[in-house]
């Protein structure tokens, strides 16, 4: 069990019993069991579609959605694991503090190379009763209680619209708190669009982890033959993604997916600025996992095409997995690769 959870768990005390309970962003594991003990009702929520499909498959009661659906009744105990994005962590207290009874209490938990130890400073704009209710196996656990004020949680208030130019078209880019490179075009993906600007692309064509879907609307904007798929395991990010095709009125579809998990169609061209980070670490065998089915996703004669820090080892992995591959842009910083099957 995660250590988030654990301190989680340790604080849980039998026949104290809450009328419902709302978990914001539990992490995969089992520990809602537990907490499901010490409420009428509760009701997981998770940004994350991999969380998500492992805590309904352990038969939660579970939400998967960019923003928790408002219910008619208030909540009266509300649980946050501390988000590893830290412009989230704002967004995602409002949004709580939105649905939670006036009497309520609100749990906030992280571990504390995460940043929740100042944490607290937030929760303090909402509730004028913040205590540390435990600090145990790196982590801590806030409580909050005595709400301080209400408003409707607006998503819109978060939303954040910027522009790039990409072969002379400008592309509308919407974002929220959370998504990758909010606000601000990547400099691995700028060098990736660079490349892709002098290609021909056609046919099936897959974002792979889109974050707002920076790459599939340049691809759509200019390719209107294509046909675009954006994938991410993020709710925020397709979201994002779907308000980015929409605001420059281009066609794509958008799939949740932990990894090509979901995917069961074969693509001409699969794009990518793939995730490196596991938690707050960086762990470049995390997108090697995630790509490590990509072949069975490319038709015959269709290419993979990534960015990468120069310094990681691609080049070995491809080798064994296609036909060919090449490099086709680079500077101090990213490479960019094409592997064809
Ligand atoms: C480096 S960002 C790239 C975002 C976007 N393509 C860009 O260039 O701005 C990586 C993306 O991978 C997504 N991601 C992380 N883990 C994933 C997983 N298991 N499956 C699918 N997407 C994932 C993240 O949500 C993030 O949006």
């Amino acid at each position: 069990m995660h250590a988030v959870s654990q301190i989680i768990e340790k604080n849980l005390h039998p026949g104290e019993i809450h009328r419902s309970c709302l978990w914001i962003n539990p992490e995969k594991d089992d520990s809602w069991i537990k907490a499901a003990t010490n409420c009428v009702s509760l009701k997981l929520f998770s940004q994350d579609y991999g969380c998500f499909s492992f805590l309904q498959r352990s038969g939660a009661e579970v939400e998967f959605s960019a923003f928790p659906q408002a219910s008619v009744d208030k909540y009266s105990w509300i649980i946050v694991n501390l988000p590893r994005q830290k412009a989230l962590l704002g967004m995602l207290l409002e949004c709580a503090v939105g649905l939670l009874a006036e009497d309520g209490i609100l749990w906030l938990a992280g571990e504390n190379r995460a940043g929740i130890k100042s944490a607290d400073k937030l929760l303090k704009l909402h509730f004028a009763q913040v205590r540390k209710l435990d600090n145990a196996r790196h982590c801590t656990l806030y409580e909050a209680s005595k709400r301080l004020n209400q408003q409707v949680f607006d998503p819109l208030s978060y939303r954040l619209e910027w522009t790039l130019n990409y072969k002379h078209k400008e592309i509308e880019v919407i974002s929220y708190p959370g998504v990758f490179a909010h606000g601000r075009l990547d400099a691995g993906t700028a060098l990736l669009l660079d490349a892709l600007a002098k290609m021909e692309i056609e046919g099936d064509v897959l974002d792979f982890a889109c974050g707002a879907g920076v790459i599939g609307a340049c691809i759509a904007s200019n390719r209107p033959q294509a046909r675009v798929t954006l994938l991410d395991t993020s709710a925020l990010a397709l979201r994002a993604s779907e308000e980015t095709l929409e605001a420059n009125q281009l066609n794509g579809s958008v799939l949740a997916s932990d990894g090509l998990l979901e995917l069961e169609d074969q693509f001409d061209l699969i794009v990518s600025n793939p995730p490196i980070h596991a938690g707050v670490k960086t762990d470049t065998r995390l997108s090697m996992r995630l790509l490590e089915s990509v072949p069975e996703n490319i038709k015959p004669g269709g290419s993979l095409i990534i960015v990468a820090n120069v310094h990681l080892p691609y080049e070995n992995w491809l080798t064994q997995r296609f036909r060919h591959y090449e490099q086709c842009g680079s500077n101090n910083d990213y490479k960019i690769i094409m592997a064809t099957k």
